[in-house]
């Protein structure tokens, strides 16, 4: 078993520095303890050969060995071991076991016992020794042996710790002396060494020598303490006992060894106390001042700049450098390991939300890098570093929030407005508010609905429609003639708005797709054309809403999936809005544009499918009159659900009233021009094709009304949401002029739409 030299020094550097017998041998490393049982090779009525001995124990080495020595002496003599008649052929120096067990009274042990008693080890590997040469079972007095008499790992009451944690020590806590003792550190840590297992230091085979020269016996070899007297066996290497060592070595809390200027070394000093010796061996509040990594240091391994370093200014980025000194990271185990840090507060101090411009200052930069100075220096206590709105830097403010980059407000240019903002009324006050912009919308959403009451008391619609339901262009013209009212009411506002001073710089287009997005209750007046009797029942009328829906719905499509789009880049769909002023607001805008987009999506999906049954339907010479029906199986969609049940209330309805009016049923827009009569259950071919385009109808009408109805929810949720967002960054002037022309054109288009 091998063991490193510079370990074995340590071990032995005891009060009396052993090392000085380094010189004699050169051979440190020595094969391990079996030499130790003492069982001499020859036995002379007594006299026994030295090199039969068991080895000095360790604690005897590490003190002045002089007494023990002179002991060994006095019992060793030159014998005769060979004899031919009287004559003596062969002499030895030979010692006297008797004469040792004499010779190592306790007046010899006790000069040795305080420092061997130290550790339980060493006092172990003592008694062991002193009772194999002389039989006793004590050292001193009796029973100052029965707690080595049998050890366990338990009897290392504080425990045990590899000589390498010296390394973590600093050169000033290892070159001083202990407070009470006044023994050097090294010394102390020597004492309450031991190794894995008994090792032999010198020449193990001849553990005792007598010197001719010296007259005197010598100790070529000693034997160092083993962990395996505990009956344990540990992995191979040095350790020290902890008890032993913190109660030898004392530090003087008025003059710590290590309070000289170097700081890191009096918390390497401390940290490497605590963690061998616990905090009770060190002043009250002695964390104070410890240079650690657990929060005023940082690692340079573990620093890291915000999103938007290319905006920092090199100064800061130097600061790291100016800041940088060494500190203790805390190992497992509760010693120093110097780390390259960053020093906390020197860096805090030197920084401001203000010291970085650009990028930092935008959006989700600027958020990123709020969030990482507030977590760099927000826990100090004298840093003021940050705005006191910083929470509201921290998320997105209102503006960001909106998915384009202009607003609807008078600008600075016009000199009327800067009259009117030098005058009382400021700009929030010309402003109106958002109850009075909701309200406005309100408005035109119930003057249509009165109007559409109105119109179906008046019967209106009934002579027109008779009039004119058969011509085919007719639907296409109605539908775009809606359309097109509801563009020119936009167009109309947006020109009210670009001539009103101060709003002349407000795109035209994109505001004038801004009025189109505004939430119109044309889906009401399609329901009610729905709840006319049977006959009335005609595939244009759904149809000519549906081009004017598809061509509004598809001019707000530009608003709508630019929201989505800006949420989904910005994240506001995932938790992006949290933390940020207004943010409910937001979450409606962003919600209503979300679900605009599925329900155009859904509604996509189920006219495709209804045009190609239609197709089917009408083309096909097929009998198989439920062909819908299997179509339907293979449709969950949720407008599909919703629409079913609809459906089937209608499909018993036009059953009804196709038994009770059969004669009037020629009126089919769908009607194949053929005149195959051929009977087919309970209808005739020309019946069925009838029925199925009424059915066809109904269908269509269903869909169209839930989406436009689903549609207009989700604008409320869009515009109810922009404009709480908004708020003074959306002024329209003239509103009371404005509510009027959307009135006023809302109504020629219902108008249109019931005829
Ligand atoms: C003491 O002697 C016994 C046998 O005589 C042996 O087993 C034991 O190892 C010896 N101990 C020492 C420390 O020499
Ligand atoms: C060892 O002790 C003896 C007397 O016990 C003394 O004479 C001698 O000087 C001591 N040796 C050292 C190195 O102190
Ligand atoms: C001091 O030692 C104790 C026990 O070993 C440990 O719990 C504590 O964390 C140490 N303190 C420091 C500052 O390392
Ligand atoms: C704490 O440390 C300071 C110096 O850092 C010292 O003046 C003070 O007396 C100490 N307090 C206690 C209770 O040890
Ligand atoms: C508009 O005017 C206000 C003061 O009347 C001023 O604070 C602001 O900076 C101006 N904005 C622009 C864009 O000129």
């Amino acid at each position: 078993m091998k063991i490193s030299s510079k370990h074995l020094v340590l071990l032995i550097t005891g009060v009396y520095g052993v090392a000085a017998r380094e010189a004699l041998y050169t051979d440190t490393v020595i094969s391990n303890g079996e030499g130790s049982t003492f069982a001499p090779r020859n036995n002379y009525n007594g006299w026994v050969n030295p090199e039969d001995l068991a080895s000095m124990p360790q604690c005897i080495a590490q003190q002045n060995q002089s007494t023990w020595l002179s002991t060994m002496t006095k019992c060793t003599s030159k014998q005769c071991t060979s004899h031919f008649a009287f004559f003596c052929t062969h002499h030895q120096w030979l010692t006297q076991l008797s004469c040792l067990s004499m010779g190592f009274s306790s007046n010899v042990i006790e000069g040795y016992l305080p420092y061997c008693s130290r550790s339980v080890l060493a006092k172990a590997q003592l008694y062991l020794w002193i009772r194999n040469l002389t039989g006793r079972t004590w050292l001193v007095d009796i029973g100052d042996t029965i707690d080595v008499q049998s050890l366990t790992p338990a009897s290392l009451t504080g425990g045990y710790a590899a000589i390498d944690v010296i390394h973590d020590a600093p050169k000033c806590l290892t070159s001083s002396v202990s407070a009470l003792s006044m023994e050097p550190f090294q010394y102390v840590l020597a004492s309450c060494g031991f190794t894995s297992t008994a090792q032999h230091y010198g020449n193990a085979d001849r553990p005792w020598e007598y010197s001719e020269s010296l007259q005197a016996m010598t100790a070529p070899d000693f034997e160092t303490v083993g962990y395996d007297l505990t009956q344990r066996s540990i992995r191979d290497g040095n350790y020290f006992d902890k008890e032993c060592f913190c109660n030898a070595f004392t530090l003087n809390m008025e003059n710590e060894p290590c309070s000289g200027p170097e700081q890191l070394d009096l918390t390497r000093e401390r940290l490497w106390m605590n963690a061998t010796c616990g905090s009770t061996s060190l002043p009250n509040n002695w964390t104070d001042i410890l240079k650690t990594t657990e929060f005023t240091y940082i690692p340079t391994e573990d620093w890291h700049w915000p999103m938007c370093i290319a905006d920092i200014p090199k100064q800061v980025i130097k600061l790291t450098d100016q800041c940088a000194t060494d500190a203790c990271e805390i190992d497992s185990s509760g010693y120093c390991k110097v780390k390259r840090t960053v020093y906390r507060a020197c860096f805090c101090r030197n920084i401001r939300y203000d010291s970085c411009g650009g990028s930092c200052q935008i959006f989700e930069t600027r958020i990123d890098y709020v969030k990482w100075l507030y977590d760099l220096c927000g826990n100090l206590q004298d840093w003021h570093g940050l705005p006191d709105n910083w929470r509201q830097l921290a998320a997105p403010t209102p503006l960001e929030m909106i998915p384009w980059q202009w607003t609807l407000k008078p600008s600075n240019n016009s000199k009327i407005s800067q009259i009117t903002r030098l005058g009382s009324t400021g700009a929030t006050a010309t402003c109106a508010s958002n109850e009075w912009k909701l309200r406005s919308f309100a408005l035109v959403n119930i003057a249509t609905l009165l109007a559409v009451f109105l119109s179906q008391g008046t019967g209106i619609y009934r002579t027109a429609h008779s009039f004119l339901s058969h011509r085919h262009p007719w639907w296409v013209f109605k539908g775009t003639l809606m359309a097109a009212l509801q563009l020119l009411a936009s167009w109309f506002s947006m020109s009210l708005v670009q001539e009103t001073p101060g709003y002349e710089d407000v795109p035209s287009m994109q505001l004038m797709l801004l009025w189109c997005t505004i939430p119109r209750l044309s889906w009401l007046t399609l329901l009610l054309t729905w709840s006319q009797p049977f006959e009335a029942m005609d595939i244009s009328e759904a149809a000519s809403f549906s081009l004017a829906e598809m061509i509004l719905q598809f001019l707000i499509s530009y608003y709508m999936v630019m929201t989505v789009n800006y949420g989904r880049e910005h994240n506001f769909y995932f938790g992006g809005l949290e933390g940020a002023a207004r943010a409910r607001s937001a979450k409606f805008m962003y919600a209503g544009a979300l679900m605009w987009l599925v329900i155009i999506g859904l509604a996509l999906i189920r006219s495709i499918r209804a045009t190609r049954r239609m197709n089917l339907l009408t083309g096909s010479s097929s009998p198989d009159l439920p062909k819908w029906q299997r179509g339907k199986q293979l449709t969950p969609s949720i407008i599909e659900d919703l629409t079913a049940q609809s459906n089937e209330r209608c499909t018993r309805s036009w059953v009804q009233s196709l038994d009770t009016s059969r004669g009037s049923e020629e009126a089919s827009l769908m009607s194949s021009g053929g005149g195959s009569n051929t009977a087919y259950g309970t209808f005739s071919i020309e019946g069925r094709e009838n029925w199925v385009s009424k059915k066809a109808a109904a269908d269509l009408h269903a869909s169209t009304v839930i989406a436009m109805f689903l549609l207009w929810i989700a604008q409320w949720f869009f515009w109810s949401g922009f404009i709480g967002l908004s708020s003074e960054e959306f002024c329209p002037p003239k509103l009371k002029l404005l509510t009027a022309v959307w009135i006023a054109f809302s109504l020629a288009s219902t108008a249109v739409g019931v005829t």
